[in-house]
């Protein structure tokens, strides 16, 4: 069964609490908070003070996607507000190694993530120090676009790449993530999901959470 993360960016700001409780209730594994900073993505979302309050109402693993410039200078705050992983952008990290070191020592699970633009293949020298790899279905920095198919055989190559070293590393696919392709992608290979309109812009958000859950589990890679 993948592991789900409902993105709060699609909830209802005016009742953060109660969408907190819904996650809470729900089969969701994770929550997950997307950080924009207007630089690097064209918004700007909400940050620390924001997952401090979320951290007080929220029961589940909360996984921070800091699509923000330098996140090295932020990585010990977010720590301190709350977050358990930590998923920073190939693009903004010059010294990528270190930042991930950096995000490990500090007990946050460490997350890589690409744009669509960028190949897989340049996470070959990172992937063993990684916990998880998210890959862009969109571009980052506005929830509600349309799924790029191309993810599809990024998944794959990812999938084959992890597998054949026997790297226990997770993928992550957000963006345009729906109940029809949700099965499409495990098949492929993921392993974590990102939702945030098909979550929270359904007439039923728990049972909507249930049925990306229920998807069926990935087939073994021969
Ligand atoms: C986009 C964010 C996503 C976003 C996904 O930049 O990283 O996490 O919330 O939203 P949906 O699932 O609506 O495409
Ligand atoms: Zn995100």
């Amino acid at each position: 069964m993948p592991i789900i993360a409902p993105s709060l960016l699609a909830a209802n700001f005016l009742r953060l609490e109660d969408e907190c409780h819904l996650v809470n209730e729900s089969e969701a594994d994770w929550l997950h908070f997307d950080v924009m900073d207007g630089r690097f993505v064209p918004n700007i979302s909400f940050g620390l003070p924001v997952l401090k309050a979320v951290r007080k109402a929220c029961r589940k693993f909360i996984d921070v996607h800091l699509m923000i410039e330098e996140p090295e200078k932020f990585a010990e705050d977010f720590k301190k507000a709350g977050a358990d992983g930590l998923t920073v952008h190939y693009e903004t990290c010059r010294h990528l190694h270190r930042n991930i070191q950096q995000i490990k020592s500090l007990g946050m699970q460490a997350g890589v993530v690409i744009n669509p633009h960028t190949p897989v293949l340049l996470l070959n020298d990172i992937l063993e120090d990684v916990d998880m790899v998210l890959l862009m279905s969109v571009n980052p920095g506005f929830g509600g676009q349309a799924f790029i198919p191309h993810t599809y055989e990024k998944i794959r190559e990812l999938r084959r790449a992890i597998d054949e070293r026997g790297l226990p590393v997770k993928i992550q696919i957000d963006g345009g993530v729906t109940l029809e392709n949700a099965p499409h992608l495990v098949e492929a290979g993921a392993d974590v999901l990102v939702a945030g309109n098909t979550v929270f812009s359904s007439p039923d958000p728990m049972e909507t959470i249930r049925q990306l859950k229920a998807v069926a589990p990935r087939k073994a890679v021969a």
